[in-house]
């Protein structure tokens, strides 16, 4: 695996797993893209040019009497540029200080680094061979680098581009995203994962058009809306063959990613940080950093794409301390008691539960300042000692007394008109001096833009931490921004913000989850409303969605393995009728369905009997046998939930020693149906024993005939099988 550059042909290789992705610097200097696909030889590949002459077309300054290759739109690009023919969609826009848009950036060097430097104040992929290209306008001195990163053991390029102000004086930056990679005329879908609360994630595919599909967030945060992700896929491409295309973006404010078929039917992607409400003023001598983005590709069609990101996330992002090691398995008390807990209450709650294998109490919202429903309070990260009698202290100690760790609750980026900390700085909320604000669940953000508003929410959370005992924190974010506007920034930096705000979200990170190494800490928003590699980069799991119906969730998970590994989705056990859903499902299919995350509990048990708490103990010590697969494990998609009425995940060992089959069946009827459950992922060529059907069978059987469902009569019922590799 490795980056390599052939002088000759000025081609560069880069070869990851599974992959190599070829371009070169064309005649003109342009940074032409050649290939990206299954691995091949390093071949000179520039007969894969000969388009024929074009008519019609603008031709690169001075190259008027050319015939052919002349003409900066025809190129498939690594950075397209806008005003000297091109008219696809550019990577980069700025305004010179003449008042003209031009940046011709052309090939001034390269370097390959044997291993990746990280962002300044971003999150990124960790290490990595890196290939850094260099760009630049020769008349304005505008330059970029181009960075691109190959991994031994996932097939995916980490890229992202950096822009200079080689000039004197300032440029204005109006749009600078982070990639442009070119895929071959062909026939194209798209994928992309939209949603809502409570529907996060839903799984879409689209034929891809001529003309520009994008997906995107204006949110100031990546939304439940569209995930940051895309992916451009063959026609035929299935989750188990075909190739598939994915790209990943590691940001958590307003992006935007597009796919672009031009006329002659090639597709060019691109995006990044959003420049609608966007531009940056970049003064002489000055860079601007863009979000990483992380291209997947795979043969092995959908299901591959994915595994190549849950090995990338895995692997390179998500803090090493924790992705691999055992998560704790909660009881939080948000849909057990609301925002209406007092210490005896939640001590039932906990002590119901103690001993079941359940290592983990979250106490949830309405713990601190003026907070009995959600109308105030946020900003006071002190302890409401009327409703915690003995503050923090009192439950903290049972809890550890049971020997179980105690978590709790912060929504670190907001603040309530009713609180504390708005009657002393009402200046730290966002808005526009003078102008009535919006407010989304009574409650007003944080200008995080701001040093000294980072400073007072890293004091008031950290001294909470520093002063009790806690094992765990959930970070909610629950509204977006509206009135963009910085107090104190100057109005021709004001369209600065929404990527200023990432700066601060990454900074309160720094400063408060890296700073509590010992803290292990899960992200929220609403649900799941902020899901991204950004936010997986501070939080190893993420809260997947408020939804926590089982039916519901099997789409959502579905849809959330696309580009994040299981291990990365906090999924809850709660109680029937379904509070959001107001479904009833049999309880081990809720927690079949659970398991197949960083798994927990969300419900009153101090009502439980002892029936409860031995079923609840049994499946625990089941998610436990399983929690390797979780945590480590090759995903397969083997039922689509969103085209057929089952829904089938099956997780793998790297080894393939080991496997768990969970298939949940949407509606049962009265005739017994036939049906094949799908096997995947095992060795052909190993025997495995079967759980449940106490037979000895070879993976190329079991993966080619599959197994026979034995779903419980009615609706929502699950089974489960697990395989073991035995010797013969
Ligand atoms: C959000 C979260 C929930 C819960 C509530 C508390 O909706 O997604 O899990 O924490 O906030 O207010």
């Amino acid at each position: 695996m490795s980056i390599t550059f052939d002088a000759s042909t000025k081609t560069f290789y880069l070869d990851g797993k599974g992959m190599t992705y070829a371009f070169f610097i064309n005649e003109h200097g342009y940074a032409e893209h050649l290939y990206y696909g299954q691995p091949i030889a390093h071949d000179d590949l520039s007969y894969t040019r000969e388009r024929g002459v074009q008519s019609f077309v603008v031709k690169i300054p001075g190259k008027e009497n050319v015939n052919g290759l002349c003409y900066y739109g025809q190129f498939p690009t690594e950075l397209s540029f806008f005003g000297t023919g091109d008219y696809r969609e550019p990577t980069v826009a700025v305004t010179n200080a003449a008042g003209d848009r031009l940046a011709e950036l052309l090939y001034d060097g390269h370097e390959i680094l044997s291993e990746k430097p990280a962002i300044t104040g971003m999150p990124s992929m960790r290490g990595g061979e890196t290939l850094v290209v260099h760009l630049k306008d020769q008349f304005t001195a505008f330059a970029c680098d181009l960075y691109y990163t190959v991994y031994d053991d996932c097939g995916v390029i980490a890229r992202r581009a950096v822009y200079k102000n080689g000039a004197k004086t300032p440029v204005m930056l109006n749009r600078a995203y982070s990639f442009a990679m070119s895929l071959p005329g062909g026939d194209y879908d798209m994928i992309s994962l939209h949603g809502a609360w409570a529907t996060e994630r839903a799984v879409q595919r689209t034929p891809l058009p001529y003309g520009v599909t994008s997906v995107d967030s204006k949110r100031t945060t990546s939304s439940a809306t569209l995930n940051p992700f895309m992916a451009i896929v063959g026609k035929t491409t299935d989750e188990l063959q075909g190739n598939a295309y994915g790209v990943s973006l590691v940001y958590s404010s307003s992006y935007v990613l597009k796919a672009e078929k031009n006329e002659s039917g090639n597709v060019l992607l691109t995006g990044g940080i959003n420049d609608f409400d966007f531009a940056w003023k970049l003064g002489a001598g000055e860079s601007f950093e863009t979000p990483e983005v992380v291209l997947a590709y795979s043969h092995e069609g959908l299901g591959g794409m994915s595994r190549q990101f849950h090995d990338a996330y895995r692997n390179h992002l998500i803090n090493p301390r924790y992705v691999r090691s055992h998560r704790p398995v909660v009881i939080n008390n948000w849909e057990g008691t609301y925002f209406n807990f007092d210490n005896e209450k939640l001590k039932a709650i906990v002590k119901a539960v103690a001993g079941t294998g359940i290592d983990t109490f979250v106490l949830d919202d309405g713990w601190f300042g003026k907070r009995d429903n959600d109308r105030s309070g946020l900003g006071d990260w002190v302890v409401n000692s009327q409703k915690l009698q003995g503050g923090l202290t009192e439950i903290i100690n049972y809890v550890h007394s049971l020997g179980m760790n105690f978590g709790l609750w912060f929504e670190p980026e907001m603040i309530s008109e009713d609180s504390d900390l708005y009657r002393a700085h009402p200046d730290y909320a966002i808005g526009v001096p003078g102008r009535a604000r919006c407010t989304s669940r009574t409650q007003y953000m944080l200008d995080l833009t701001r040093k000294e508003v980072r400073d007072a929410v890293v004091g008031a959370v950290n001294k909470i931490l520093r002063e009790n005992q806690i094992e765990y924190v959930k970070w909610d974010y629950n509204r977006n921004v509206t009135e963009s506007f910085s107090l104190g920034r100057e109005p021709e930096r004001q369209a600065e913000f929404a990527h200023r705000y990432a700066l601060g979200v990454y900074d309160l990170c720094e400063r408060i989850v890296n700073a509590n190494p010992d803290v292990f800490f899960e992200g929220c928003s609403g649900g799941g409303a902020r899901f991204d590699p950004a936010m997986l980069y501070y939080f190893p799991q993420i809260w997947t969605s408020d939804d926590s119906d089982a039916e519901e969730r099997t789409r959502i998970q579905y849809g959330t393995s696309m580009v994040y590994p299981v291990s990365t989705m906090s999924c809850h056990v709660s109680v029937v009728p379904n509070h959001q859903t107001t479904r009833v499902t049999p309880m081990k299919t809720r927690a079949d369905i659970a398991h197949l995350g960083a798994t927990g509990y969300e419900l009153d048990t101090s009502s439980f009997t002892d029936e409860d708490r031995e079923t609840t103990k049994a499946q625990v010590e089941d998610y436990h046998g399983m929690e390797e697969l979780v945590l480590n494990g090759d995903l397969y998609r083997t039922e689509d939930i969103y085209n057929s009425n089952y829904f089938g995940f099956m997780l793998v060992s790297k080894d393939q020693n080991d496997a768990l089959l969970t298939a949940y069946r949407r509606m049962g009827g009265a005739q017994v149906e036939t049906k094949y459950l799908r096997v995947c992922g095992l060795d052909a060529n190993k025997k495995y024993r079967v759980s449940g059907l106490d037979k000895v069978l070879s993976g190329s059987t079991l993966m080619n005939v599959g197994l026979l469902a034995r779903f419980p009569r009615g609706d929502f019922g699950t089974v489960t099988h697990h395989f073991t590799a035995v010797e013969e």
